[in-house]
């Protein structure tokens, strides 16, 4: 669905047009009178007396072909309320067949800064869909037209709430390719692309990454008929030439967990394993376009995890970038091979202040919390902190799990450094930070965050109605502008 915002510099009048119109937290409606006809005022007066005044939104049919929907504006309202409040709006009206809605701003009384900005945000975001593979499409597209002087947002807020609702659809857009058509080759094209947009990307092919030594990325995707690559994304808004924050994600276009094959239940989502690869590269996006005013490098390691005569098997061991040896016990414990060399030459290239990995990496963190909060691991407070804030006041959600000397014994290899599963079992999503934590040779401060429950959602949440999520983007966007920026 496709969603027009026009801004009117006229004032309302009464009109035949499908109208949003504020109250206050009791739908108090005295002040609509001037903008509504009469006999929809008592229309509404009369069905308000029988009406629940704890919801957010009534919605009331005067006939056939006009709505009023009058959205409450409660008192303790946050900025995600109102964008909740959004999707809530976007749900009663993306149905219609007459599209065309007018907003008068002029109503909105409220404490919240960019009240307006942060509701046809919520409306924008839980309108994506992906459907270019439908050949049936519904042609469908809404007007909103603001009038009314107060409440606008600025041009620089409109900008930004743009930005971060298409860094935000090129990581939903991204999940959502099935692995026939994001392959890593397509991937490193598609990123290639973001030049346009300023950013600079340097694309490293398997004959670069042989020559740096990145075995244990090349070994993940050596059974595949397509390249592996890592590819930097960098965007320097800063004045000077300060220390960039890092972003690293997991891009394995495909998992099919290789020899230690997945059962078809398993396999069947596995096109998604590349989310965390899609947040880094959706904020990048985001970051470029609103000209942040900071230092960033993004870094993805893209794969695809194929069975093949060439595969990896189960029991060889490679030498990682970092130097230290890997011996490979599960081939389905591939993301953190990928970001295992991702992380040190991140680290040693860019020598970041802070290093964010994102992954869809291990089944066991959904068992641990579902689709509710993402994983967070840390060998540093302050960041977790800033991360869960973040995290928080986005309601994209973190929960902070153990890291432990005692953990970290797991992995240890009879063979070789160290192992890619932990064999006495339990803890997998701890184990697998653990290994990650291995391939940080420098102390950077540095958060892995699981997104296995949180970057596709069958069911559809607050923001997204079902699909790829974009979780992550608008999270480290707000980690960025309070903390960093
Ligand atoms: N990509 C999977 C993790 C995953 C599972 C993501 C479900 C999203 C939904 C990962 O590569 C994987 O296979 N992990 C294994 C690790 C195990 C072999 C130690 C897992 O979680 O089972
Ligand atoms: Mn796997
Ligand atoms: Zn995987």
């Amino acid at each position: 669905m496709s969603i027009q915002i026009n801004y009117k510099n006229s004032a309302t009048k009464k009109t035949s047009a499908n109208l949003i119109l504020f109250a206050d937290e009791n739908f108090d409606i005295i002040g609509l009178k001037k903008y509504i006809l009469k006999h929809e005022f008592s229309y509404i007066s009369d069905l308000l007396k029988t009406n629940d005044l704890k919801k957010n939104l009534l919605v009331f049919e005067i006939n056939s072909k006009k709505k009023i929907i009058i959205v409450s504006i409660k008192k303790d309202y946050k900025e995600s309320d109102v964008e909740n409040l959004g999707a809530e709006l976007y749900g009663r009206i993306c149905n219609d067949k007459k599209i065309e809605y007018i907003i008068n701003s002029d109503l909105i009384k409220s404490k919240l800064e960019n009240f307006l900005g942060h509701l046809l945000h919520g409306v924008k975001l839980k309108s994506y869909e992906f459907n270019k593979y439908k050949t049936k499409k519904e042609l469908t597209s809404i007007t909103i037209n603001i009038f009314g002087k107060k409440n606008k947002p600025s041009t620089h807020d409109q900008l930004k709430f743009k930005a971060l609702e298409e860094g935000t659809f090129f990581t939903r857009d991204l999940v959502s390719e099935p692995g026939n058509v994001l392959h890593p080759d397509e991937y490193a094209k598609r990123l290639n692309s973001l030049k346009k947009i300023g950013l600079k990307i340097k694309i490293y092919d398997e004959k670069k990454l042989k020559k740096l030594g990145m075995n244990a990325l090349l070994g993940v995707g050596q059974g595949s008929i397509k390249g592996s690559y890592l590819v930097t994304i960098e965007w320097k808004g800063a004045k000077n030439n300060s220390k960039p924050l890092a972003f690293v994600g997991k891009g394995v276009c495909f998992d099919t967990g290789g020899y230690s094959l997945k059962p078809a239940k398993f396999m069947e989502d596995m096109t998604y394993d590349m989310a965390g690869s899609a947040t880094v590269a959706g904020l990048m996006k985001n970051l470029a376009l609103r000209k942040a005013k900071i230092n960033v490098i993004g870094v993805v390691g893209l794969v695809e995890n194929m069975v093949s005569g060439n595969a990896q098997r189960p029991g060889d061991i490679v030498k990682s970038y970092s130097g230290k040896t890997i011996e490979i016990l599960n081939t389905d414990a591939e993301g953190r091979l990928v970001l295992a060399d991702a992380l040190t030459f991140t680290e040693k290239e860019f020598q970041p202040k802070i290093i964010v990995d994102l992954a869809t990496l291990t089944g066991a963190i959904i068992v641990s919390l579902g689709s509710e909060y993402a994983g967070l691991f840390s060998n540093n407070d302050k960041l977790s902190k800033q991360l869960l804030d973040a995290g928080e006041k986005v309601e994209e959600k973190l929960w902070r799990m153990p890291l432990h000397k005692n953990f970290d014994k797991l992995i240890n290899s009879k063979n070789a450094d160290m192992q890619n599963i932990n064999y006495v079992g339990g803890a997998g999503s701890t184990t697998a930070a653990q290994f990650l934590q291995r391939f940080i040779l420098n102390k950077t401060p540095w958060a892995h965050l699981d997104i296995a429950g949180m970057a596709f959602s069958k069911y559809g949440g607050a923001l997204n109605s079902g699909g790829a999520t974009g979780y992550g983007v608008r999270l480290l966007n707000q980690l960025i502008e309070d903390n960093y920026e």
